[in-house]
């Protein structure tokens, strides 16, 4: 095992903990508020950001769209730029966050095109520090330095990590989810879950930590997933939005081999047909770990004994055991297994693959060994 770990982001979990606002940003900065589609207006959260800013210079920036758009990105930074910004909040889910972590990295930059600079990987970026406010438990970006942005133009869906852009600070006040759809909160959950096990489901190393601590969060998610939807409580929502939080702020994935395939695959699928994240990564897993369970079959055998309490001497039938497992619980969250579970969708395979070539992120996988005949086979058994 050889890792570096650091995550700068201070966490302020709990209820009412928007006021601490107050306390975190600096009394100086000159704040752009981004946020996206008006969620936050209807649920109070942004009558609680302004007021807890009290009298600072805030220049206010909406619309940031669910799988957030460069385009948009690039106009609230027209408007940053002219309002002299220092400090930028994202207050929101996801997208929001990711767009205000890419907006932060690219304020200050002069390159015409700060997609193809960060892309191409040249170039010094300076971004400025940024925070986050999150009103939905599912992506940690929150805490994380990755941005995932979409660019229509060019019909593409790409992960950017920026590591200077990592928020720094991240209020979780579960109270705010509370306005949650039933499918954003199917969503989150899914989304968390598949987290876990892009980072758990690979390598057979002797990590007895990182492993240990997935499979707490694993059941952590799979217990309270069903009761968020049903019967939320406080607690309820505690639990989920801080074990979404751990499931990808960097501390299970320390040392360890990582997959990332289902999201790759599943970012492919959101650019070309606007499904959510979650929806696409459950389409995909299930089908993707069968294809793999020889080579990740003692992980997933470990994934049946331990999280799922499943009995059997033989790895491979308690694997498989456990793909179905976690495939039901897709089902139960509410989210799609099949192609034919979204029958408005028209799937083009050859289009799945042509983003990930596009994207340069073929071939996949913890051993690069995932190529464009595999992730047909994988699409083929989602059918
Ligand atoms: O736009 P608003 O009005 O805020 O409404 C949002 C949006 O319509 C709504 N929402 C959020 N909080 C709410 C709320 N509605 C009522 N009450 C609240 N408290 O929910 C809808 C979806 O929001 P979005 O932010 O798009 O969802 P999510 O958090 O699932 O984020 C998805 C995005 O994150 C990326 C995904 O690819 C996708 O673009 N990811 C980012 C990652 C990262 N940074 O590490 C990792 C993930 O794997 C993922 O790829
Ligand atoms: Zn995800």
């Amino acid at each position: 095992m050889n890792f570096e770990l650091q995550n700068t982001t201070r966490i302020v979990f709990g209820r009412n903990r928007i006021a601490d606002l107050d306390r975190l940003v600096g009394p100086d900065e000159r704040v752009l508020l981004l946020f996206g589609g008006g969620s936050i207006k209807a649920n109070g959260v942004y009558d609680q950001v302004v007021r807890s800013l009290g009298q600072r210079r805030v220049v206010v920036f909406g619309g940031i769209e669910p799988n957030p758009e460069y385009d948009t990105i690039m106009e609230a930074r027209r408007v940053a730029r002219e309002a002299g910004t220092t400090f930028v909040l994202g207050v929101g889910g996801g997208s929001v966050i990711d767009a205000a972590k890419f907006l932060a990295a690219v304020i200050r930059t002069d390159h015409q095109d700060p997609w193809d600079l960060l892309v191409s990987g040249g170039g010094a970026i300076d971004p400025l520090p940024n925070g986050a406010i999150l009103t939905l438990p599912a992506t940690g970006s929150e805490s994380n330095p990755v941005s995932v942005i979409s660019r229509k133009s060019r019909g593409l869906k790409l992960p950017f990590a920026i590591e200077a852009a990592r928020p720094a600070f991240a209020i979780l006040d579960s109270s705010t989810m509370a306005s949650l759809s039933r499918r954003q909160l199917e969503n989150g959950v899914t989304d968390a879950v598949t987290h876990v096990l892009e980072q758990y489901l690979t390598d057979d190393a002797n990590l007895a930590v990182q492993y240990g601590y997935s499979e707490v969060l694993l059941s952590a998610l799979f217990e309270a997933g069903p009761l968020l939807i049903n019967e939320p409580t406080d607690d309820v929502r505690d639990t989920v939005m801080w074990a979404a939080n751990q499931a990808l702020n960097g501390l299970i994935g320390a040392g360890v081999l990582q997959d990332w395939s289902t999201h790759m695959i599943g970012h492919a699928i959101t650019a070309l047909y606007g499904i959510d994240h979650a929806r696409t990564l459950s389409l995909v897993m299930p089908h993707l770990l069968r294809n793999r369970v020889d080579a990740k079959r003692r992980l997933l055998a470990r994934f049946g004994r331990r999280v799922w309490k499943l009995d059997g001497a033989d790895d491979h039938a308690v694997a498989m055991e456990a793909i179905d497992r976690l495939e039901s619980f897709f089902v139960l969250m509410g989210c799609p297994v099949r192609m034919r579970d979204l029958p408005s969708v028209h799937f083009d395979i050859d289009d799945i693959v042509d983003h990930l070539e596009r994207a340069r992120q073929l071939p996949l996988g913890e051993h690069k060994n995932l190529h464009a005949d595999d992730i047909r086979r994988i699409m083929l058994a989602a059918a």
